[in-house]
């Protein structure tokens, strides 16, 4: 097992890595400080996680909340749904929220958790890749809104996060790949040598190799808990973490939440994000090759839907928040591994970016 740490003073906490870390109770028990546990999860992850987390909790009031599965249940009527439970059940201040499952049962029950009696200590157990590489760690968390994706939410760190490495086996192809869309977007953030190494095993990754999964975990893991412990509230340089994200909202919005996984979302996003650095004269032609190149490598989509006009995509992306006073703001790219902090374009560049960018 590996043990990263995000480091936020007297908010750090844990990140362990590793294979039949769920049964591994102890991990857990050194962060559970109450005698109430509210398991937040979703049907399909409950049918096949949900025994073995509570198995060995026996001396805890355990309760679950077993939400729909999907992006389009991710509202506000679902979170009072929890905090229903809650109050149902007389859950005190010390109680301990454990959020089992994808980014959307994270992310719900991390604000629940941060909303609660104005907080109650909360742990991830992030069971999809994308969840394990970057929404379990670095406090993020919310809901949608009909006009916005992520729009309702709160920053609230967890009191750690267990990554089980075995609980991936039963993802779906379609799932594990959205994931690697995040993988992708370190490497161009940040970290050039780690971009290479994905150009270099993407294979071994889409074949599921264990050794591959655990690497990308780590690395990713270790950028995201680098760029949060520099600024984490987002004033700054964790704002790169949204490249691509801007125009890839406008898409989960404009095509309705869960038609586009988030990450497939992401990568055409990147795609345009990719389009636009290079119109403006940022990034090599030769860098946008190599991106586009390893995003159909991942077998992730790079081609914008079809139903969506400019026109949408302008009107939802100006519902995002990085925009300040209403101008859009971006996250493009300097080179492979060098993002810029958001910045303003030209409305004609970007324009052009979004009648001409096919994929
Ligand atoms: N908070 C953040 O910093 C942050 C960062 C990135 C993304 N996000 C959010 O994360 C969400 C996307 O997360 P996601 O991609 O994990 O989607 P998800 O939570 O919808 O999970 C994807 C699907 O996989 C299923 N699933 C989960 N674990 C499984 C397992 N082990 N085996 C089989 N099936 C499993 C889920 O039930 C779901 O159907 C989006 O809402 C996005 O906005 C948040
Ligand atoms: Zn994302």
């Amino acid at each position: 097992m590996k043990e990263l740490k995000v480091d936020l003073k007297d908010k750090s906490y844990p990140i362990y890595i590793g294979s039949g870390l769920l049964s591994k109770k102890e991990l857990l028990l050194k962060h559970i400080k109450s005698k109430q546990i509210l398991i937040v999860t979703n049907s399909t992850v409950a049918s096949f996680y949900l025994k073995d987390l509570i198995q060995g909790l026996e001396q805890f009031n355990v309760e679950v909340i077993e939400l729909p599965d999907g992006e389009q249940y991710k509202n506000i009527e679902y979170i009072n749904q929890i905090f229903d439970l809650l109050l149902e059940k007389k859950f005190s201040r010390n109680s301990t929220l454990i959020a089992l499952g994808g980014g959307v049962v994270g992310d719900m029950g991390g604000f629940a958790a941060a909303c609660y009696q104005r907080g109650i200590p909360f742990i991830q157990i992030p069971t999809t890749v994308l969840a394990q590489v970057d929404s379990s760690v670095g406090g993020k968390t919310g809901v949608n809104h009909a006009l916005g994706k992520n729009m309702i939410g709160a920053f609230y760190q967890p009191q750690c996060v267990l990554a089980d490495m075995d609980v991936l086996d039963t993802l779906d192809d379609r799932q594990l790949i959205a994931g690697l869309a995040e993988v992708i977007k370190y490497g161009l953030i940040r970290d050039l040598p780690f971009f290479e190494w994905l150009e270099k095993n993407i294979d071994l990754l889409l074949a599921r190799d264990k050794d591959a999964l655990t690497y990308i975990i780590e690395r990713s893991c270790i950028n995201k808990a680098e760029v949060v412990a520099e600024d984490e509230y987002e004033s700054g340089i964790r704002a790169t973490l949204n490249l691509g994200h801007t125009f890839g909202h406008a898409i989960e919005t404009g095509m309705g939440y869960g038609k586009y996984l988030h990450g497939e979302a992401v990568a055409i996003g990147i795609g345009y994000a990719t389009d636009l650095s290079h119109r403006i004269g940022r990034l090599s032609s030769a860098d946008v090759d190599r991106i586009i190149a390893l995003l159909k490598q991942a077998q992730l989509p790079v081609i914008p839907p079809k139903e969506m006009t400019p026109t949408q995509f302008i009107e939802l992306m100006t519902v995002d928040k990085k925009n300040v006073d209403g101008n859009i703001k971006l996250i493009l790219l300097d080179a492979i591994g060098k993002a810029t902090l958001p910045m303003c374009v030209e409305d004609t560049m970007l324009e052009q970016t979004l009648e001409n960018y096919a994929g």
